[in-house]
Protein backbone atom coordinates (compact mmCIF):
# COMPACT_ATOMS: atom_id res chain seq x y z
CA UNK A 1 0.00 0.00 0.00
CA UNK A 2 1.29 3.56 -0.77
CA UNK A 3 -0.70 5.30 1.33
CA UNK A 4 0.99 5.73 4.69
CA UNK A 5 -0.51 4.31 8.20
CA UNK A 6 0.36 7.58 10.66
CA UNK A 7 -1.65 10.75 10.04
CA UNK A 8 -0.86 14.22 10.43
CA UNK A 9 -4.46 14.60 10.38
CA UNK A 10 -4.80 12.88 13.79
CA UNK A 11 -5.79 15.81 15.96
CA UNK A 12 -8.40 16.78 13.22
CA UNK A 13 -10.08 13.53 13.13
CA UNK A 14 -10.16 13.35 16.78
CA UNK A 15 -12.33 16.94 16.91
CA UNK A 16 -14.91 15.41 14.72
CA UNK A 17 -18.31 14.44 15.94
CA UNK A 18 -20.79 12.94 14.44
CA UNK A 19 -25.03 13.00 15.65
CA UNK A 20 -27.73 10.91 14.44
CA UNK A 21 -30.55 13.18 13.43
CA UNK A 22 -33.46 10.41 12.83
CA UNK A 23 -32.19 8.42 9.59
CA UNK A 24 -29.29 11.05 9.41
CA UNK A 25 -26.14 11.25 10.49
CA UNK A 26 -25.17 15.05 11.16
CA UNK A 27 -21.84 16.47 11.51
CA UNK A 28 -21.54 18.49 14.72
CA UNK A 29 -18.28 20.80 13.84
CA UNK A 30 -16.01 21.22 10.78
CA UNK A 31 -12.12 21.55 12.14
CA UNK A 32 -10.99 24.71 11.60
CA UNK A 33 -9.10 24.69 8.06
CA UNK A 34 -10.71 22.40 7.05
CA UNK A 35 -14.01 22.93 4.43
CA UNK A 36 -17.08 21.18 4.06
CA UNK A 37 -17.14 20.32 0.38
CA UNK A 38 -19.60 17.31 0.03
CA UNK A 39 -21.33 14.65 1.70
CA UNK A 40 -22.91 11.26 0.31
CA UNK A 41 -24.44 8.34 1.76
CA UNK A 42 -21.45 7.02 3.43
CA UNK A 43 -18.90 9.80 3.98
CA UNK A 44 -18.68 13.89 4.87
CA UNK A 45 -15.57 15.24 2.50
CA UNK A 46 -13.72 18.20 3.59
CA UNK A 47 -11.32 20.17 1.48
CA UNK A 48 -7.68 20.62 3.48
CA UNK A 49 -7.17 24.54 3.54
CA UNK A 50 -4.32 25.97 1.32
CA UNK A 51 -3.50 22.30 -0.10
CA UNK A 52 -5.13 20.20 -3.12
CA UNK A 53 -6.15 17.88 -1.19
CA UNK A 54 -9.45 16.04 0.47
CA UNK A 55 -10.22 13.89 3.33
CA UNK A 56 -13.58 11.30 3.20
CA UNK A 57 -14.51 10.97 6.66
CA UNK A 58 -16.90 7.69 6.60
CA UNK A 59 -19.76 8.53 9.51
CA UNK A 60 -20.76 5.09 10.88
CA UNK A 61 -21.84 2.04 10.56
CA UNK A 62 -19.84 2.44 6.95
CA UNK A 63 -16.39 3.26 8.95
CA UNK A 64 -15.31 -0.17 7.09
CA UNK A 65 -15.41 1.17 3.64
CA UNK A 66 -12.51 3.25 3.86
CA UNK A 67 -10.36 0.00 3.37
CA UNK A 68 -12.11 -1.28 0.75
CA UNK A 69 -11.89 2.25 -1.26
CA UNK A 70 -8.93 2.60 -0.53
CA UNK A 71 -7.86 -1.07 -2.20
CA UNK A 72 -9.70 -0.13 -5.02
CA UNK A 73 -7.49 3.39 -5.44
CA UNK A 74 -4.20 0.92 -5.27
CA UNK A 75 -5.45 -0.71 -8.28
CA UNK A 76 -5.96 2.52 -10.59
CA UNK A 77 -2.99 4.24 -9.05
CA UNK A 78 -1.90 6.34 -12.21
CA UNK A 79 -4.84 6.35 -13.85
CA UNK A 80 -5.78 9.97 -14.26
CA UNK A 81 -9.42 9.54 -14.18
CA UNK A 82 -9.42 8.73 -11.25
CA UNK A 83 -8.04 10.61 -8.02
CA UNK A 84 -4.60 10.12 -6.63
CA UNK A 85 -4.76 8.53 -3.10
CA UNK A 86 -2.45 9.65 -0.11
CA UNK A 87 -3.52 7.97 2.79
CA UNK A 88 -5.53 5.44 4.27
CA UNK A 89 -6.62 5.25 7.40
CA UNK A 90 -8.97 3.80 10.09
CA UNK A 91 -12.82 5.50 8.37
CA UNK A 92 -11.04 8.10 6.66
CA UNK A 93 -8.98 8.82 2.88
CA UNK A 94 -6.83 11.67 1.68
CA UNK A 95 -7.06 11.84 -1.96
CA UNK A 96 -6.41 14.51 -4.66
CA UNK A 97 -8.98 17.39 -4.47
CA UNK A 98 -10.78 17.76 -7.77
CA UNK A 99 -11.71 21.43 -8.75
CA UNK A 100 -14.64 20.89 -10.66
CA UNK A 101 -18.51 20.56 -10.41
CA UNK A 102 -20.50 17.00 -10.25
CA UNK A 103 -22.61 16.03 -13.09
CA UNK A 104 -25.47 16.88 -11.08
CA UNK A 105 -24.34 20.21 -10.46
CA UNK A 106 -23.71 20.59 -14.31
CA UNK A 107 -27.15 19.91 -14.65
CA UNK A 108 -28.86 21.75 -12.29
CA UNK A 109 -26.63 25.09 -13.72
CA UNK A 110 -27.01 24.36 -17.00
CA UNK A 111 -23.34 23.56 -17.56
CA UNK A 112 -22.85 21.41 -20.91
CA UNK A 113 -22.33 18.13 -20.47
CA UNK A 114 -20.69 16.92 -23.76
CA UNK A 115 -20.68 13.63 -25.81
CA UNK A 116 -16.55 13.65 -24.92
CA UNK A 117 -17.32 13.41 -21.64
CA UNK A 118 -19.74 10.97 -21.94
CA UNK A 119 -16.84 8.90 -23.59
CA UNK A 120 -14.36 9.71 -20.78
CA UNK A 121 -16.48 8.29 -18.47
CA UNK A 122 -16.65 5.39 -20.63
CA UNK A 123 -12.82 4.83 -20.96
CA UNK A 124 -12.36 5.71 -17.40
CA UNK A 125 -14.88 2.24 -16.57
CA UNK A 126 -13.40 0.26 -19.33
CA UNK A 127 -9.53 0.88 -17.48
CA UNK A 128 -10.80 0.32 -14.02
CA UNK A 129 -12.23 -3.09 -15.78
CA UNK A 130 -8.58 -3.41 -16.90
CA UNK A 131 -7.58 -3.06 -13.57
CA UNK A 132 -9.56 -5.60 -12.08
CA UNK A 133 -12.70 -3.96 -11.35
CA UNK A 134 -16.37 -4.22 -11.68
CA UNK A 135 -17.51 -0.07 -11.37
CA UNK A 136 -20.58 0.08 -9.69
CA UNK A 137 -22.97 2.80 -8.05
CA UNK A 138 -21.77 5.21 -10.80
CA UNK A 139 -24.41 8.67 -10.81
CA UNK A 140 -24.13 12.23 -10.90
CA UNK A 141 -22.78 12.80 -7.90
CA UNK A 142 -19.87 10.45 -8.05
CA UNK A 143 -18.70 12.27 -11.48
CA UNK A 144 -16.83 15.14 -11.76
CA UNK A 145 -16.32 17.77 -14.29
CA UNK A 146 -12.67 20.07 -14.42
CA UNK A 147 -12.40 23.85 -15.35
CA UNK A 148 -10.48 22.16 -17.94
CA UNK A 149 -13.29 19.69 -19.56
CA UNK A 150 -11.30 16.62 -18.29
CA UNK A 151 -13.44 14.14 -16.40
CA UNK A 152 -12.87 12.55 -13.31
CA UNK A 153 -14.74 9.69 -11.28
CA UNK A 154 -14.35 9.52 -7.42
CA UNK A 155 -16.63 7.50 -4.48
CA UNK A 156 -14.81 3.83 -5.82
CA UNK A 157 -15.51 1.96 -2.69
CA UNK A 158 -17.98 -0.10 -4.14
CA UNK A 159 -15.73 -0.98 -7.38
CA UNK A 160 -15.15 -4.56 -6.08
CA UNK A 161 -18.65 -5.87 -5.60
CA UNK A 162 -19.87 -9.15 -7.05
CA UNK A 163 -22.97 -7.62 -8.18
CA UNK A 164 -23.49 -6.60 -12.11
CA UNK A 165 -24.09 -2.67 -11.82
CA UNK A 166 -26.31 -1.10 -14.84
CA UNK A 167 -26.81 2.24 -13.58
CA UNK A 168 -24.21 3.66 -15.69
CA UNK A 169 -25.70 2.14 -19.17
CA UNK A 170 -28.94 3.33 -17.67
CA UNK A 171 -27.98 6.60 -16.94
CA UNK A 172 -26.20 6.97 -20.52
CA UNK A 173 -29.21 5.54 -22.21
CA UNK A 174 -30.87 8.19 -20.72
CA UNK A 175 -28.42 11.13 -21.86
CA UNK A 176 -28.43 9.89 -25.46
CA UNK A 177 -32.07 9.84 -25.81
CA UNK A 178 -33.44 12.95 -23.85
CA UNK A 179 -29.91 15.39 -23.58
CA UNK A 180 -29.69 18.28 -25.89
CA UNK A 181 -33.51 17.33 -27.02
CA UNK A 182 -35.73 20.21 -27.52
CA UNK A 183 -38.00 19.80 -24.11
CA UNK A 184 -34.71 19.09 -22.21
CA UNK A 185 -34.47 21.86 -20.21
CA UNK A 186 -31.11 23.67 -19.85
CA UNK A 187 -31.21 23.55 -16.24
CA UNK A 188 -32.95 20.53 -14.53
CA UNK A 189 -34.33 21.33 -11.17
CA UNK A 190 -32.79 19.79 -8.24
CA UNK A 191 -35.99 18.67 -6.67
CA UNK A 192 -36.55 16.64 -10.17
CA UNK A 193 -33.14 14.67 -10.27
CA UNK A 194 -33.73 13.22 -6.85
CA UNK A 195 -37.01 12.42 -7.35
CA UNK A 196 -36.12 10.65 -10.94
CA UNK A 197 -33.48 9.27 -8.70
CA UNK A 198 -35.74 7.92 -5.94
CA UNK A 199 -37.81 5.80 -8.54
CA UNK A 200 -35.29 4.62 -10.28
CA UNK A 201 -33.87 2.87 -6.86
CA UNK A 202 -36.84 2.23 -5.70
CA UNK A 203 -37.49 0.07 -9.28
CA UNK A 204 -34.14 -1.53 -8.93
CA UNK A 205 -35.13 -2.37 -5.31
CA UNK A 206 -38.78 -4.06 -6.40
CA UNK A 207 -36.88 -5.82 -9.55
CA UNK A 208 -34.05 -7.16 -7.14
CA UNK A 209 -36.53 -8.93 -5.20
CA UNK A 210 -38.69 -10.82 -7.73
N1 LIG B 1 -11.69 14.25 -4.15
C1 LIG B 1 -12.73 15.07 -4.19
N2 LIG B 1 -12.61 16.31 -4.73
C2 LIG B 1 -13.66 17.16 -4.77
N3 LIG B 1 -14.90 16.85 -4.30
C3 LIG B 1 -15.09 15.63 -3.76
C4 LIG B 1 -14.02 14.68 -3.68
N4 LIG B 1 -14.48 13.55 -3.11
C5 LIG B 1 -15.78 13.79 -2.83
N5 LIG B 1 -16.16 15.03 -3.21
C6 LIG B 1 -17.51 15.63 -3.04
O1 LIG B 1 -18.13 15.04 -1.90
C7 LIG B 1 -19.31 14.31 -2.27
C8 LIG B 1 -19.39 13.02 -1.43
O2 LIG B 1 -18.25 12.22 -1.67
P1 LIG B 1 -18.35 10.66 -1.98
O3 LIG B 1 -16.97 10.11 -2.06
O4 LIG B 1 -19.22 10.44 -3.17
O5 LIG B 1 -19.08 10.13 -0.65
P2 LIG B 1 -20.13 8.94 -0.44
O6 LIG B 1 -19.34 7.66 -0.47
O7 LIG B 1 -20.72 9.19 0.91
O8 LIG B 1 -21.14 9.03 -1.55
C9 LIG B 1 -19.17 14.06 -3.76
O9 LIG B 1 -20.44 13.91 -4.39
C10 LIG B 1 -18.44 15.31 -4.23
O10 LIG B 1 -19.35 16.40 -4.36
MG1 LIG C 1 -20.91 9.33 -3.58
Amino acid sequence: MNAETSTIYRDELAHIVFVRKGRNIALKNTPANWELIGKGRSAYVFKIIGEQRAIKVFYPPFEHLAMEEARNYEKVAGISFFPRLYEAGEGYLVMDFISGKTFFDCLAEGVAITKDHVAQVDKALELARRAGLNPSDIHLHNLLLTETGTVRLIDIARFSQKKQCTQWQDLKRGYERHYGQRYFPKRVPKWLMMIVAYFYQLRKRLNGKQ
